[in-house]
């Protein structure tokens, strides 16, 4: 079976051609980061008018790249939440519109099963159950998997996501958006040692709290500032990187052992984090526990995990009509189309 998938949650545009759930044949990903850089960070409404000038160029391109037409399509998988609405729109209002042309079904996928899903097309072997940490720019969660399309969130951020907390943190820091990447090639040249900063505490033992971890990066810039000190920003990312790291595996590891896992995943924009990667890896090892971490292309946003996961909403008849209509925010848990 080939799905044909569309991702347009956020700024990037993407198309991919995905054979049996598990193959990618073809993955195109047209970034919009260099504009909304300009401004330092996402602007709804240009997302939303690139999406719209890009999506049939990369549609285009990932059938080319498979070497199909759209009639060698048997489905279309679309992310429809959670997103920026006015983004999600473009790329669910595309599929519903050649799905209907075309006669073949219509698969809604959530963006955040989608992420899941990443580590499937890495990882042939990878199979529910398991426990997956996911962390983004917009949602840090600790789930069980207990079947492609059955999923249990056991702790979440109460407040900024990991991925926005490095933004954040990276904008005090003085790099451009979105700074994950800048403070994670930073940290390699810092002395992790040099600054303290918090660990933020949460009633749920398995919730995260990121905001008070990027104010006390703030203020510690702000109060250097004053005083006319200079600050190492080499060690204060390599600081706070080692400190988000930790909170995200000491929860996630104690997770799955509350939960009995020896199976755990780890996905995400911020999966791309060495230190992170490295950090958890250890511990997984240190616990006897296998780590899936999904390639680094697979990190961000892609098509390719919106149609792997499609392909188990169509095995599992999650198959959407007309009247899909795109949703900002959603339950992982609880999918409604
Ligand atoms: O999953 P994603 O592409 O988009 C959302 O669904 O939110 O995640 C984007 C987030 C951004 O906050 C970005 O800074 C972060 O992932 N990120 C990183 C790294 N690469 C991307 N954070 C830390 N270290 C990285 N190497
Ligand atoms: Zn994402």
């Amino acid at each position: 079976m080939q799905i044909l998938s569309i991702e347009s949650s956020c700024d990037e545009t993407a198309a991919a051609v995905i054979r049996d759930g598990r193959e990618i044949v073809s993955s195109v990903v047209a970034t919009q980061i260099e504009e909304h850089r300009l401004y330092g960070g996402v602007v709804p409404e240009i997302a939303s008018r690139r999406h719209c000038e890009s999506i049939v160029g990369v549609v285009n391109e990932a059938l080319e790249k498979a070497g199909l037409t759209a009639k060698d399509i048997d489905a279309v998988a679309v992310t429809f939440a959670p997103g920026l609405i006015g983004a999600l729109l473009v790329g669910v209002n595309f599929a519903k519109g050649l799905a209907y042309s075309l006669g073949k079904p219509l698969i809604p996928v959530h963006h955040i099963r989608g992420h899941i899903a990443a580590n499937y097309l890495a990882h042939k072997e990878l199979e529910p159950p398991y426990m997956c940490l996911v962390a983004s720019g917009g949602h840090s969660h600790i789930v069980r998997v207990n079947s492609y399309t059955e999923f249990e969130t056991v702790g979440r951020t109460v407040d900024d996501a990991a991925g926005e907390a490095f933004d954040k943190a990276a904008r005090a820091m003085g790099f451009p958006y979105p700074g994950g990447v800048f403070i994670d090639k930073a940290s390699k040249l810092g002395d992790l040692t040099k600054y303290r900063l918090p660990k933020p505490k949460t009633q749920n033992p398995y919730d995260f709290s990121f905001s008070g971890l990027k104010t006390a990066v703030i203020n510690l810039i702000h109060n250097a500032d004053q005083k006319g000190e200079e600050i190492d920003v080499n060690s204060l990312a390599a600081c706070f990187q080692s400190t988000v790291g930790e909170i995200l595996t000491d929860k996630f590891i104690a997770a799955a052992q509350e939960f009995g896992y020896k199976k755990i995943a780890l996905a995400g924009g911020v999966a791309a984090n060495s230190g992170l990667r490295e950090t958890l890896s250890t511990a997984a090892e240190k616990n006897g526990m296998t780590l899936y971490v999904p390639p680094l292309s697979l990190c961000g946003d892609n098509a390719a995990m919106i149609g792997c996961q499609g392909y188990y909403e169509f095995l599992a008849g999650n198959i959407a009509n007309e009247s899909l209509n795109a949703i900002a925010t959603m339950s992982l848990d609880k999918v409604k189309f």
